[in-house]
């Protein structure tokens, strides 16, 4: 039998349920802060990501999926959201447009050739902001506020937000030398792989998988230390704003992030739940003011983070919190076949006047049918024989309280207006 690809996974059933239910919660939240949906391709020409990402990541030297198109073209699958929001950010010269910031979000598939392991695919799902035109600290709060409202919104009680600048250039660069000086004498102690970042990105090597444990690495040179009074101020100032909204956080100098994008703030969200396992950073962000210069846009400051679908998943499920909405309004249960067509048709004006519903697909008998219906758990049954047929006249029962109610078809929508709020 031909098996699903390594590090993929099926969604059905109960995990379908819940991930529909958080996609709608998520689309609901953007709304609350007036940001725009946004598509870009799943696969993208391969240099973006090299030029976006960073050809030191491992998530470009090491974990992209690359192929060859039929035109002979090197194509990416994207292994993250950021490049390609950037790309369209400047083919469609959205830099122009007059209400600046432009206020992005986006939801799709991300791909990247990783070992396996809980809460670790090499195909998952990511939602995502990107804000550009905007340099203000209150945009930065505003960026780590969304995720940790949203999990506060869910219920989750274990998150811990770290914070952390990678300061402007001027910063980055006293800090690279500072970082050199440190690691040039104790070379010979790193990976093959840190003594490459070495001669590219020395902050890398902080980054490291292999060689995170070695006593340099602890004692190395912080950022925070090398910060200009510029990039002081925009950190204390995000501070403020995240103080003000009241979001507790931690100053973690460790938080270099995986990408070569950030400048300024970076932050990452990690469960912090026993038993959790390895992989608990449910999403990452930051300040990332030279990209789209970089990939050929006017200078314009941008910000933004992205969250793995299935951490969150694996992160409620881990708190016992059940996220699944009972989102079935009625299901209408024909007594025989011959009721079947005038049931099917109060099934279509009751979907079309936006209620949820259901109806007997398997000429199941009555009692097979009221199995089904604690199956689907409906709000209301209907139940449809020759006498209501004849006389127009409905049965409507209740299905948590088991109550009936008679009701006559021309005033069946009123009735399920009244008592079915849209709200829930
Ligand atoms: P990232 O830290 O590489 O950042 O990924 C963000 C989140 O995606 C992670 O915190 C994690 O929840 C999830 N994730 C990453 N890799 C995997 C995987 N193999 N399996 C399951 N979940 C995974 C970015 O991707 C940046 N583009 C974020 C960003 C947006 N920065 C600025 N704007």
């Amino acid at each position: 039998m031909i098996q699903k690809p390594k590090g993929t996974y099926d969604v059905f059933k109960e995990q379908g349920k819940k991930i529909k239910y958080l996609e709608k919660l998520l689309s609901a939240l953007m709304e609350k802060y007036n940001y725009e949906f946004v598509r870009t391709p799943n696969f993208e020409a391969t240099e973006l990501f090299h030029r976006g990402v960073g050809e030191t990541s491992d998530i470009v030297s090491k974990e992209t999926y690359d192929f060859l198109d039929r035109g002979n073209r090197n194509m990416t699958l994207r292994p993250e959201g950021t490049a390609g929001v950037v790309r369209s950010f400047i083919e469609n010269k959205r830099y122009a447009d007059a209400s600046l910031p432009v206020k992005n979000w986006y939801y799709g598939p991300m791909y990247r050739y990783e070992r396996p392991q809980s809460g670790r695919f090499r195909e998952f799902y990511q939602f995502g902001v990107e804000v550009f035109g905007s340099n203000d600290p209150l945009v930065d709060a505003e960026v780590i506020s969304i995720p940790v409202n949203f999990y506060k919104l869910l219920g989750l009680k274990g998150i811990k937000v770290n914070i952390n600048s990678l300061g402007d250039t001027e910063s980055r660069l006293s800090y690279k030398e500072a970082l050199i000086n440190h690691f040039r004498p104790h070379l010979d102690l790193l990976c093959d792989d840190c003594k490459k970042r070495f001669e590219k990105n020395p902050l890398r090597i902080l980054d490291c998988k292999v060689d995170h444990e070695l006593d340099i690495m602890s004692s190395a040179p912080k950022i925070i230390d090398y910060l200009n009074e510029e990039s002081k101020k925009h950190f204390e100032e995000v501070q403020k704003y995240l103080k003000l909204m009241n979001i507790e956080y931690t100053v973690n100098p460790n938080i270099v992030r995986g990408l070569d994008y950030y400048t300024n703030t970076v932050f990452e969200v990690e469960a912090d739940i026993e038993d959790f396992g390895s992989q608990n950073v449910l999403c990452g962000g930051g300040r990332y003011n030279g990209l789209v210069e970089a990939l050929g846009g006017p200078s314009t400051p941008a910000v933004g983070f992205a969250m793995g679908i299935e951490r969150l998943l694996n992160a409620l499920e881990a708190e016992n919190i059940n996220i699944i909405s009972n989102d079935l309004d009625i299901y209408v249960i024909p007594m025989s076949v011959n009721e079947k067509a005038y049931s099917y048709k109060l099934c279509q004006d009751l979907r079309m006047n936006g209620f949820n519903v259901d109806i007997d697909y398997m000429n199941r008998n009555i009692k097979a049918n009221f199995k089904q219906a604690d199956r689907l758990n409906p709000k209301y049954l209907i139940i449809i024989g020759e006498e209501e047929v004849n006389s127009s006249i409905l049965t409507i029962k209740n299905n948590n309280t088991k109550e009936e109610y008679k009701i006559k078809e021309e005033d069946l929508i009123k009735f399920f207006d009244e008592v079915i709020s849209y709200e829930d």
